[in-house]
């Protein structure tokens, strides 16, 4: 064998080696002294990458995406936000202004620059509150990935069935406490409902399993919070490259998800088909698509 032929496969299997051997685990203390577990992958000096989970969800549940930005050469980090995952569980601050906060702290603590941060759900939430809070914090973000998160989750009972179609504003007020009084019931419904019906019993256990991880009492607290939020007046305000992802088999309809990105000065936005799983859960069920996606809107 001749040794040019030899070479590209030697220097994939060094190049995947050391990606390897930079994994990193490790605890940031927030500014008020709860451990949050992170992991990051991929070659140190990569591009830097940060995925956010949505609420009840854990960074493992991100492993689609770890391990292909990592082997594309990405630095990608993740981490469990407080109550969520391997995550210290206080019993206080569970509202979405604690979680930006908690979010600075991460960006802080493990110096990340130039950073893109890719929020699922609620993450996109976090992800917005920040933006609105640490403004000096901004200049460190690159741009924005933001999958299936309405503006607003909950309807004003004075809107039109049209005003809260046009935001997905899926929730009603009593829905939201309902479901926040019977959380140990609906739960496990409720995550199905996040994915198409193809996703394999072994996959929804595992899902189900992580969301387990948070209690119910801190996850009622904090769905309570997250869902009453609005970010209307946030998303004009977004001055770096975004873009939006929507599902059309979301349980978040897309019309709101579009929305979003049409709040959003210059932001790029793809809706997933139903035939192309797209479900709440898009970058799980259709990883391949979800990550090309990312992958060339960070290229553009
Ligand atoms: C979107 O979903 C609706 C049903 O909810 C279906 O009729 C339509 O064909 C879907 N469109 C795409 C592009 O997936």
């Amino acid at each position: 064998m001749k040794l040019s032929s030899l070479l590209p496969s030697a220097l994939y299997l060094f190049s995947a080696t050391s990606a390897a051997l930079e994994q990193r685990t490790g605890v940031v203390r927030t500014g008020d002294g709860v451990s949050l577990s992170y992991t990051q992958s991929g070659p140190r000096r990569g591009q830097q990458l940060l995925f956010i989970p949505g609420w009840r969800q854990t960074a493992a549940e991100w492993r689609k995406q770890v391990d292909y930005f990592a082997g594309a050469g990405f630095r990608v980090t993740t981490y469990d936000m407080r109550g969520h995952g391997e995550s210290e569980k206080p019993d206080f601050g569970y509202r979405i202004s604690r979680f930006a906060a908690d979010l600075n702290d991460v960006l802080e603590e493990l110096h990340l620059k130039d950073v893109t941060i890719v929020g699922h759900s609620m993450g996109c939430s976090v992800a917005w509150a920040w933006w609105d809070q640490y403004p000096k914090a901004r200049s460190h973000v690159s741009s924005f990935v933001l999958a299936d998160q309405s503006a607003v989750m909950v309807r004003d009972p004075h809107w039109t069935e049209e005003q809260a179609a046009e935001l997905s504003s899926i929730f009603t007020a009593d829905a939201v406490y309902d479901l926040a009084n019977d959380m140990a019931a609906q739960l496990p419904g409720l995550v199905k409902s996040m994915f198409t019906s193809s996703i394999s019993e072994s996959d929804y256990q595992w899902i189900l399993s992580q969301n387990t991880k948070m209690s119910d009492a801190n996850a009622a607290a904090l769905l309570i919070d997250h869902a009453l939020r609005d970010w209307r007046d946030v998303l004009p305000r977004i001055t770096v490259p975004t873009l939006v992802v929507a599902g059309n088999a979301s349980i978040f309809p897309p019309a709101g998800i579009e929305w979003v990105a049409s709040q959003i000065p210059g932001a790029e936005h793809y809706t997933f088909s139903s035939e192309e799983k797209g479900s709440h859960f898009a970058f799980w069920e259709n990883s391949g698509k979800f990550n090309a996606l990312v992958e060339e809107f960070l290229n553009a």
